[in-house]
């Protein structure tokens, strides 16, 4: 699977997909990073990186993960002099070392199996920040495969003791030639034993 996956994903990096080419961070993180207090971040399923690159100019030291080589030879390209690290990983398998981030972002992607390892990777008073597509009726746009979209609440519900949810929000946009519906969520660990 995840091998198909990384075929894919490389076509569109490498066809310049327009919906594949950076824009601006996911609002939560650019609403939260301020909020962190250490420097060490990790972007999960980094693709091409808006989100490592706006990272790294707010002086954070970034881990950037995805499966696609070609997205992240473009990252690489673009974040030349930024602290920046690429890192070709499959997030099926991958195991993020526990309490070692002080920021995570995970945009655009769902991984169900690894937001519980994503919340054990923050250090203490760390901040997660996840954003993606959910099914939903509003959705006018075509919805591709639902496994890969969200269900009502569902960002909630991975939040256990020893975390707190900062903010959760719905919210609709522009994408996949019609209108989408998506969940941000910013969550803190407040344990340091998780
Ligand atoms: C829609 S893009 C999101 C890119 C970026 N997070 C953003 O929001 O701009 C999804 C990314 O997930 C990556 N991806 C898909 N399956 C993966 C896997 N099993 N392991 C690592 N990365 C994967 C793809 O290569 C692609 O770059």
């Amino acid at each position: 699977m995840a091998r198909v996956d990384q075929a894919r994903w490389d076509a569109r990096y490498t066809a310049g997909d327009r919906q594949m080419r950076n824009g601006d961070a996911s609002p939560f993180l650019i609403a939260f990073a301020p909020q962190v207090s250490g420097k060490h971040a990790l972007d999960v399923a980094c693709g091409t990186g808006r989100n490592a690159i706006f990272l790294a100019k707010h002086e954070f030291h970034v881990d950037a993960l995805d499966i696609s080589p070609v997205g992240l030879a473009k990252l690489d390209q673009a974040a030349a002099g930024l602290d920046i690290t690429t890192h070709a990983v499959d997030l099926d398998e991958y195991q993020p070392p526990v309490n070692t981030y002080d920021l995570i972002v995970a945009a655009n992607y769902l991984n169900r199996p690894l937001i519980p390892k994503l919340l054990a990777a923050l250090n203490p008073h760390g901040i997660l920040v996840m954003d993606t597509f959910m099914n939903d009726p509003r959705n006018s746009a075509n919805q591709h495969n639902p496994d890969y979209l969200l269900r009502q609440n569902e960002f909630l519900s991975y939040i256990s003791d020893g975390f707190e949810t900062l903010k959760y929000q719905e919210f609709s946009v522009i994408a996949k030639g019609g209108t989408m519906w998506k969940q941000a969520i910013a969550a803190r660990k407040i344990e340091t034993s998780k």
